[in-house]
């Protein structure tokens, strides 16, 4: 556990979702999801680091990982958590994606947002914005802790499957689609 998450994330929870950063468990599982194949890889809402170090540790050694945040604090945590020169870190909102990549350009968008704390326009314009950045066939794996949004995923997503970790605080599910 990390004192450090937890506190700043009671101060932000409506912002974090979660008290706790993913288990190494969750992270794992998500990055083991990863094809070797893969040049970039870009992740949404990386907190402290927790799924980052984990992608990273999975990833060749010349492919990249661009990370989303927008908390200060955490954004501090992470460059002191993680130092690696394939990850870029950029401090802004993970809405800017298809802004920043253009379209048909990433091969891995792996979500840690807390998509049940988003309005419905916001989750209808992250998944149009994921779903343009993407390669044809790119993956999109975002986890979450019930299955409240899965219309959302399932309408972007036709091509979807399901998996669960028991061994997170709260157990979670992960969406792994492709486009
Ligand atoms: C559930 S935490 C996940 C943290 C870390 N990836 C993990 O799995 O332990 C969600 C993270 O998303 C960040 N976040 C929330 N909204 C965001 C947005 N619009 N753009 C980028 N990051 C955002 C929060 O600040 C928080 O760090």
């Amino acid at each position: 556990m990390s004192p450090k998450f937890t506190r700043n994330a009671i101060s932000n929870i409506k912002s974090t979702g979660t008290f706790f950063p993913s288990s190494r468990f969750l992270a794992n599982k998500i990055s083991r999801l990863i094809p070797d194949n893969v040049t970039n890889v870009v992740e949404l809402g990386a907190g402290n680091g927790a799924v980052t170090k984990s992608l990273l540790a999975h990833m060749s050694a010349d492919a990249s990982l661009d990370c989303y945040e927008i908390n200060a604090e955490f954004i501090k945590l992470l460059k002191n958590n993680v130092s690696d020169e394939r990850l870029t870190i950029l401090e802004r909102s993970a809405l800017e994606i298809a802004n920043d990549f253009g379209n048909d350009a990433i091969d891995v968008v792996v979500s840690c947002l807390p998509l049940a704390l988003f309005n419905d326009s916001m989750k209808e314009e992250l998944m149009a914005e994921i779903h343009k950045s993407l390669k044809p066939g790119g993956l999109f794996i975002q986890y979450q802790y019930s299955l409240k949004d899965r219309k959302f995923i399932n309408k972007y997503f036709a091509k979807n499957t399901l998996k669960f970790v028991l061994r997170n605080a709260p157990p979670a599910f992960i969406y792994l689609c492709e486009k």
